[in-house]
């Protein structure tokens, strides 16, 4: 019997202090426990500041500094290359690399793939990271014969946007580290598939074939 009367004065005084004083008006200023980002010192764009002496709290642009859309003509092509940005190709999600892929690309790749996919994904791709571990659902194995085929857009779009449980990786990972991520996973998935024969000939002697 005891017991319930805790219970009940524990939950009203939850119930009074999380509805109780909706709408009361009181004289002095509310107690904050977390003000969290509630008051910050910052410009906001376009207004003044008696800092600067200009008066101005946007600074003047660099000299020199170009438009993203003029100067450099290979810079503002990349802009409309939709295999590159987005990963398609006339609307269809694009099969291939849009650069030549070289090995700085896959060293790139490996290094952004173990901070960033490995953890969840695995070291080799096969589903098994560390979060699995700690509970993590659902993670997807690379070799399997549906992400063998998926097309190299596909997967773009997957890594920028992120799908189902997995989420977006495009604030994390700009374009070309995107698609570094993508050859090196290439390189996962053909390391599963590989055979002797791939094993080049002078290599053979040091894996005693
Ligand atoms: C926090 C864990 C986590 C991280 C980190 C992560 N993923 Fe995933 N990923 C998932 C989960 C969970 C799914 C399954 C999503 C679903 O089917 O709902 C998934 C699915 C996928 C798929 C399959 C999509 C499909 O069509 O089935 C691809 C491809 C993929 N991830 C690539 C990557 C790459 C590349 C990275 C690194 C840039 C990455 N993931 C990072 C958890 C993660």
């Amino acid at each position: 019997m005891r017991i319930f009367f805790v219970i009940l004065a524990f939950s009203l005084v939850a119930l009074v202090s999380i509805v109780g004083f909706r709408g009361s008006l009181f004289e002095r200023p509310p107690i904050e426990i977390f003000p969290d980002m509630v008051r910050q010192s910052k410009y906001k764009a376009q207004s003044e500041s008696a800092f600067f002496e200009d008066g101005r709290s946007d600074r003047p642009v660099p000299s020199g500094t170009v438009h993203r859309q003029y100067g450099d003509p290979e810079a503002s092509e990349r802009l409309d290359d939709d295999h590159f940005n987005k990963g398609t190709v006339n609307g269809d999600y694009a099969e291939g690399f849009p650069m030549v892929v070289s090995r700085e690309t896959m060293e790139r790749g490996k290094d952004r793939y173990r901070i960033f996919c490995g953890s969840c994904h695995g070291g080799v791709g096969d589903g098994q990271g560390i979060t699995v571990e700690y509970g993590m659902v659902g993670v997807p194995d690379f070799h399997t014969e549906r992400l063998h085929a998926m097309p190299e857009g596909e997967w773009f779009e997957v890594i920028s946007e992120g799908r189902g449980l997995m989420g977006a990786y495009k604030d994390k990972l700009n374009v070309e580290d995107r698609w570094a991520v993508i050859a090196y996973v290439r390189a996962l998935q053909r390391a599963r598939l590989g055979t002797e024969e791939d094993v080049p000939d002078d290599m053979r002697g040091e894996l005693g074939l």
